[in-house]
């Protein structure tokens, strides 16, 4: 797993993992989900609705809407506002025809 973070002088909180896509990323207290998306090198935190065009973080202070994601269930979350917790589940939300990540055998 790549490690972006800067870690010379730096001191941080406690260490904990978080799940994102099935694949347990380390997390720091204090830390927002993008940040630690961001340390793993992950790029894509969303898929556009027509396109299917992939959406990472653009602004980092929850004005753009393009870091939306499904964090514990919950689609349209901004994963720049939103801190990670020990055991945190989060998903790269896909749009299909019912909304973010829903299956595509609900579709009516
Ligand atoms: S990156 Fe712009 S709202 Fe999160």
């Amino acid at each position: 797993m790549a490690n972006r973070r800067v870690e010379k002088g730096v001191k941080r909180g406690p260490r904990f993992e978080i799940e994102v896509d099935g694949e347990n990323l380390v997390a720091y207290q204090g830390e927002t989900v993008a940040a630690v998306l961001l340390a793993a090198g992950k790029r894509t935190f969303r898929r556009t609705a027509k396109r299917h065009e992939p959406r990472g973080m653009y602004c980092g202070i929850g004005l753009c809407h393009e870091c939306l994601m499904v964090i514990n269930g919950v689609p349209n979350t901004k994963a720049c506002q939103t801190l990670a917790t020990p055991g945190c589940r989060v998903e790269t939300q896909k749009w299909r025809r019912n909304g973010p990540n829903t299956s595509p055998r609900k579709q009516v």
